[in-house]
């Protein structure tokens, strides 16, 4: 089983489970209705993928992978409680509000569920996992680490805390080219890389940022707006280079400005 998270290769089983633990500790998933993402970013440059549910494509209405729901009762707070649903409840698999199998904790003897706070707007909402997460506790290795993740949070924390390091820093450069106040030291379990003195000039971040931060207060400040959507479509523009023909003469000449 564990071949099947090949996207994280050079990691150790302990690992990926404490990664995939942590990262769903947070969050949810969103397909609140079976109708989809809507237009794609070809179809409709100007407002991609708005939601079908409701239309406005945010909050409630967010459609991104068709699956729906939070992992644990308090998706905004740092826990074990992920590891702990694992073990703790039994599972079934469902067909969710946005039409993907996703699962749901078993009806207990009193009929109830374990709930989350909804995302927007009041009242609850039932906790799920997606297979994947189930993946792990089917697994007799990954089931280990679920087990030790659930009873001992310090262990899980500092697991994750590692993890999401090496996930975030290795193979990326050398450490001595990070820049920026808020870089971790290095450490012993990632890749040891090369070290040379960067060539030239190192780009100033803190000056980068206040220029950003003039562009966009000027834009608010009533000009045309174009620094605002050029910030908010940039993204598109790393499409264009490489499918240019799909874009409107609008997205080009932000895109080459
Ligand atoms: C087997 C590996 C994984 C699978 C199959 C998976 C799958 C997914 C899916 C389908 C969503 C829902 C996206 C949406 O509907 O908007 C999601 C959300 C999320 N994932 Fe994962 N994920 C995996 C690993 C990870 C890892 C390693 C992290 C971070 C360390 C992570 C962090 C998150 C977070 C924070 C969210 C919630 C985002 C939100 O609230 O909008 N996931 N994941």
């Amino acid at each position: 089983m564990p071949q099947i998270f090949i996207f994280i290769k050079q990691r150790t089983d302990r690992e990926n489970v404490a990664l995939i633990g942590g990262g769903h500790t947070f969050g949810k998933t969103h397909g609140a209705c079976p109708d989809g993402a809507g237009p794609s970013p070809a179809e409709n440059e100007d407002n991609p993928y708005p939601g079908m549910c409701g239309a406005t494509g945010k909050g409630v209405d967010a459609f991104t992978s068709g699956f729906e729901g939070p992992w644990t009762s308090h998706p905004t707070m740092w826990d074990n409680e992920y590891m702990k649903n694992l073990l703790d409840y039994e599972w079934e698999a469902r067909v969710g509000p946005g039409g993907k199998h996703q699962w749901r904790v078993v009806n207990n003897e009193g009929g109830s569920r374990p709930r989350a706070p909804k995302a927007h707007g009041n009242g609850t909402t039932d906790i799920m996992m997606l297979t994947t997460d189930i993946a792990l506790v089917m697994d007799p290795i990954y089931r280990t680490y679920v087990k030790e993740f659930a009873t001992d949070i310090d262990s899980f924390s500092k697991a994750f805390a590692e993890v999401w390091y090496k996930l975030t820093s290795r193979d990326i450069g050398p450490y001595g080219r990070c820049a920026g106040q808020d870089i971790p030291p290095p450490q012993p379990f990632q890749n040891q890389l090369p070290d040379p003195a960067p060539e030239g000039k190192t780009i100033d971040w803190s000056l980068v940022e206040e220029v950003l931060h003039d562009l966009i207060a000027t834009d608010h400040d009533g000009n045309d707006g174009t620094v605002g959507e050029f910030l908010r479509l940039s993204w598109q523009c790393a499409r264009y280079v490489s499918v240019p023909r799909r874009f409107s003469h609008k997205i080009s000449s932000l895109c080459t400005r």
